[in-house]
């Protein structure tokens, strides 16, 4: 690891940027949902059960969903992995956690659904514990990305399948302009408007803009110890999601 990396546009102190990312979910945790909405123009209510169904969770699975959040991606598991499954939803923020863990029991997912606060880097799970991981919207925002990928990689079972839905890179180059000004102005005064907080909203397309483009991201699931990995760019590539299954 070098001694900066990037947040967002800005170049900071590595062991500073886990801080910074956790003041921009607890500033927009409770706001979070409905900024999801507006944010995708409700898409994301599509890219989740693909991604999901894309995981391969089935019933009686054991599955650890990181960076999980306000539970989208844990609700939708639950009806995958039935009463026989688990689901562990985690997180590294407590804020964010905590609505979660509120709207799960809000819907009633109480028997199947554990709790876990931690980094998706430094997972305090034996080796070869879950059927299925999944991280959503999550990975960009980990400092070191590499060593979160070995991590998952170590935890799954042998057989066992990663899913990473993440925003990503545009495939259709007529809208990349449209895209980019869609991002830059119109989404952090949205951000403003809804959440008070324009600077978390900023951080989120700047971090969007540098994560790794869907081949780049392919890569390094191979160099963490994935096999047979592969992806599907969804809405022209605004999100892909990749899969690599653990041999
Ligand atoms: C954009 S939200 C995604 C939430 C949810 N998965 C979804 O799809 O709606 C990103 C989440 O990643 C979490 N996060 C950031 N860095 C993390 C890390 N190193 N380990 C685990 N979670 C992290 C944040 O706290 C936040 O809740």
């Amino acid at each position: 690891m070098t001694d900066t990396t990037h947040f967002g546009f800005e170049e900071v102190p590595t062991k500073e940027k886990q801080k910074r990312v956790a003041e921009v979910f607890t500033s927009v945790a409770s706001k979070y949902d409905l900024m999801n909405d507006v944010m995708s123009m409700g898409m994301h209510r599509f890219w989740k059960p693909f991604a999901v169904a894309a995981s391969g969770a089935k019933k009686g699975h054991s599955v650890l969903d990181l960076a999980g959040g306000t539970g989208d991606i844990t609700a939708l598991l639950a009806k995958k992995v039935g009463k026989e499954g688990n689901i562990v939803l985690s997180d590294i923020n407590g804020d964010m956690l905590r609505v979660g863990r509120d709207r799960m029991i809000n819907k009633g997912l109480v028997s199947n659904v554990n709790y876990a606060q931690i980094n998706a880097e430094t997972l305090p799970f034996p080796d070869n514990s879950f059927d299925v991981i999944t991280i959503a919207f999550g990975l960009r925002n980990v400092t070191d990305k590499n060593k979160a990928l070995a991590a998952m990689c170590r935890c799954l079972k042998p057989g066992g399948k990663l899913m990473v839905l993440e925003f990503s890179t545009m495939v259709i180059p007529t809208l990349n302009k449209l895209y980019e000004q869609y991002s830059f102005k119109v989404i952090p005064e949205f951000g403003k408007l809804i959440t008070g907080d324009r600077d978390s909203y900023q951080y989120l397309v700047e971090s969007i803009q540098k994560h790794p483009d869907q081949e780049t991201l392919k890569d390094m699931m191979d160099q963490a110890g994935f096999s047979m990995t592969t992806y599907n760019n969804l809405t022209g590539g605004i999100v892909a999601v990749h899969r690599g299954v653990k041999l």
